[in-house]
């Protein structure tokens, strides 16, 4: 799955506009991170992202955002794959450029829901559990499309997701997939809720983030898959710093005409 063309069999009844020229008279940079639950994209795409003064875009704050509203909204889990796009987009979700979250950080963006901002509940337990269903919606896909390249365009970006380089960026200048070994990727995560990794919860860590990739991986619709012009970077034996330089690496190395 690669360029335009994804985009365009994954959003069939969409009107997606122009797809970003790439080329030397774009100003803004786009990176795209994409890969599995719990393979340190965010966190990488914003040690990039502070480096090259590029705005972060986490994109499934997008999607933990979406679901937030709609549990808030008391709408039935059963009728979510009912919504059209124009309801998505009544949710009321915003990108708006924010200060960075500690010193030297990368710029970012706060998502608002309806002029509310969801703060830590996007990542609780309850929106975790549901956020691949509600990203499976293609409604919900083609609401937050446009509104993610219409940020991008205007300032460039560091982007984290699933569908970054395949379907958001397909012209991308950079794309990397991110992965790391479940069982890796399940004490890195204990580690970063602050909780203990002991062998239970290691396994039951590992069978969440593989039901979620198995979800995110098996829809129709803008899957987790690994564009075939990307770098696959395996974190599993790499510590952070060196994960970081090597995507820095990329991302100075001059791109084609
Ligand atoms: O940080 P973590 O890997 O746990 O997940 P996340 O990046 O916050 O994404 C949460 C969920 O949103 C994913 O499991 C996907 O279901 C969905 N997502 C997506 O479908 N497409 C994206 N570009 C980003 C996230």
């Amino acid at each position: 799955m690669k360029g335009d063309a994804a985009g365009r069999d994954a959003y069939p009844h969409a009107d997606l506009g122009a797809v970003p020229a790439r080329g030397p008279r774009r100003p803004a940079r786009i990176i795209a991170i994409d890969g599995p639950a719990g393979s340190g994209k965010s966190t990488t795409a914003r040690a990039v992202a502070a480096e090259l003064q590029l705005p972060h875009l986490d994109s499934g704050s997008l999607y933990r955002a979406v679901t937030w509203a709609l549990l808030q909204g008391g709408v039935p889990e059963a009728e979510w794959a009912n919504l059209d796009p124009e309801e998505v987009r009544a949710l009321g979700l915003r990108l708006d450029p924010a200060s960075p979250q500690e010193p030297g950080g990368p710029p970012r963006f706060r998502v608002e829901v309806d002029g509310r901002d969801p703060g830590e509940a996007l990542r609780s337990v309850r929106v975790t559990q549901r956020v691949s269903t509600a990203a499976a919606i293609p409604a919900v896909r083609t609401a937050l499309l446009q509104l993610q390249r219409d940020t991008a365009r205007r300032t460039g970006v560091v982007a984290d997701g699933r569908d970054m380089g395949t379907v958001v960026f397909p012209d991308a200048d950079l794309k990397i997939f991110l992965v790391a070994d479940p069982e890796e990727r399940a004490r890195r995560r204990l580690l970063q809720e602050g909780r203990e990794v002991s062998p239970i919860n290691l396994a039951r860590e590992r069978a969440l983030l593989e039901a979620r990739d198995r979800r995110d991986s098996g829809r129709e619709t803008a899957p987790l898959v690994q564009a075939t012009d990307a770098v696959r970077l395996d974190t599993t034996g790499m510590d952070f710093r060196e994960q970081v330089e090597e995507i820095l690496r990329l991302a100075r190395t001059p791109l084609d005409p």
